[in-house]
């Protein structure tokens, strides 16, 4: 009897491997684990695959597999801009963009004040790194990309030592190492790991520092709501927010996603997807400056020819063609892309099989980025890789450090004004060099972003 059952759990077992793919419809590969599916394998050509399939079918990759427990635990619900319903976030990330458009996004006074405040930082770090001092970038570079995105979200000026900087990004990062535990790692498989908020344990320490950042949110909207003047345009998204709300109200309709609640949790979206990220481009970028002191000094010998003392703006990147070159190489192999799960909405198609309605999908975007089949040693920074015969350089389209179609990074126009200017301003003035003879190696912390461990600079006036 148990040697006939033996039998038949091996037939089982093998007949599943050899045919659960065929069955499905599935494109050949390794058979689905079950429960697991296919998360531990990964495979290089189906992320180029995917990257065109979410472009050409892009309305059926934009739903997203959301960590529902995490949200419930965290905000509530599936509220903001990143992790929301499947049914809201459309309207929410047209809104969103529309709203961040009309108070400036990627416009002119934009520019005006990131070349402020990297002027600001510049004199920062020239006076902490007198006589050599070293100096770790992250608080200059925060304080630069902190302004930018509160002044969108909450129409707000911070200073240059406001403590609000330092709360925020304290509890980001206490946020996101609690994400990294595998207790709430297991939370979407176990939910009642939730009930462990009762007690003292990281799922506890992760809902205490979510409500001390929502509170944080919610009395800055109540800052908004106090000095808004609803006669005049919206300065911010709040406020733009908080108009739309109140005219759904005097049509007598129904809120539907605009609720308070909404508001607060895609205020944090837009600072937690818009925050980190920036700094941590800008500290790999400043990473790859002192382990390559030759590229530094190329493009500044570029920004000197080509653009003199004067304030960089964007218009410049038409002549900074090796400058341009070291930012995607910067982004080709930036570690803070992350892509996450979509969800199939219907029936796609891909190279003749069927990827049927509900399959989770992650876009590995970084694999094509380090494909030694694309990008000849591709761990090697070399940004003369994105220069042609001419020395002009070539826009890649393969490098998409902000993913594509439809939920894609809606910072991105933002982001990349964020990094030309920062970057080229700061080198323009600066020069970065290693503390020691032997520059630091790039060691990544690995949670659920990941960023360069702290280094420290020599930074030195050019002036
Ligand atoms: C270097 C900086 C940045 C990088 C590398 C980056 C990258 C990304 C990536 C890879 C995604 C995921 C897209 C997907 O799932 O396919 C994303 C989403 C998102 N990003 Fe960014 N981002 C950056 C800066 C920003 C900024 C400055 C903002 C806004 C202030 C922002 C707001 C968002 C939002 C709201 C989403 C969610 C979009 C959606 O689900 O519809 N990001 N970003």
């Amino acid at each position: 009897m148990i040697l006939l059952l033996f039998v038949l759990i091996v037939a089982f077992v093998i007949g599943y491997a050899l045919l659960i793919n065929k069955i499905k419809g599935l494109p050949p590969g390794p058979p689905p684990i079950p429960l697991l599916g296919n998360t531990l394998q990964l495979d290089v050509d189906m992320g180029k695959l995917l990257q065109k399939h979410l472009i050409r079918d892009s309305d059926k990759f934009a739903e997203r597999i959301n960590p529902t427990q995490l949200m419930r635990l965290i905000t509530g619900g599936e509220n903001g801009l990143v992790f929301n319903d499947n049914s809201i976030w459309k309207e929410q990330r047209r809104f969103a963009m529309h709203a961040l458009r009309n108070v400036g996004f990627n416009n002119a006074t934009t520019q005006s004040t990131v070349i402020r405040y990297a002027h600001e930082i510049i004199a920062r770090w020239k006076e902490q790194g007198a006589n050599r001092t070293p100096v770790d970038l992250t608080h200059g570079c925060t304080v630069g990309v902190a302004n930018i995105i509160w002044q969108h979200v909450f129409g707000r000026t911070l200073v240059y030592d406001d403590p609000l900087i330092a709360q925020v990004k304290h509890l980001a990062e206490e946020s996101i190492a609690s994400m990294g535990h595998p207790l709430v790692m297991a939370l979407e498989t176990i939910p009642a790991i939730r009930y462990l908020k009762h007690v003292d344990s990281p799922i506890k320490r992760l809902s205490n520092v979510n409500k001390e950042f929502l509170n944080l949110l919610d009395n800055e909207i109540a800052l908004v709501m106090k000095n808004f003047n609803e006669d005049e345009e919206p300065k911010c998204y709040a406020e733009t927010f908080l108009q739309e709300m109140r005219k759904r109200k005097e049509r007598g309709e129904d809120e539907g996603s605009f609720t308070h609640q909404q508001l607060v949790i895609a205020c944090g979206d837009l600072w937690g997807a818009g925050f980190e990220t920036t700094v941590t481009a800008l500290r790999m970028a400043f990473h790859f400056m002192i382990n390559n002191p030759e590229v530094q000094r190329r493009a500044q010998a570029e920004i000197d020819s080509k653009i003199g003392q004067r304030p960089i703006h964007l218009e410049d990147q038409k002549v900074l063609h090796y400058t341009n070159s070291v930012i995607q190489e910067v982004l080709r192999l930036n570690a803070s892309s992350i892509n996450f799960a979509r969800r199939v909405s219907a029936p796609v198609k891909i190279q003749g099989y069927d990827i049927p309605i509900g399959t989770g999908v992650i876009p590995q975007f970084p694999l094509i980025h380090n494909d030694p089949e694309i990008f000849e040693r591709p761990d090697y920074f070399c940004p003369e890789r994105h220069l042609n015969e001419q020395g002009e350089f070539v826009k890649d389209a393969r490098i998409t450090p902000f993913s594509v179609g439809k939920r894609s990074c809606l910072g991105e126009g933002l982001a990349r004004m964020e990094l030309f200017l920062f970057f080229t301003n700061f080198i323009q003035h600066l020069t970065f060099s290693s503390v020691s003879k032997v520059p630091p190696e790039l060691k990544l912390l690995q949670s659920l972003a990941r960023t360069p461990l702290p280094y420290e600079v020599i930074v030195e006036s050019r002036d």
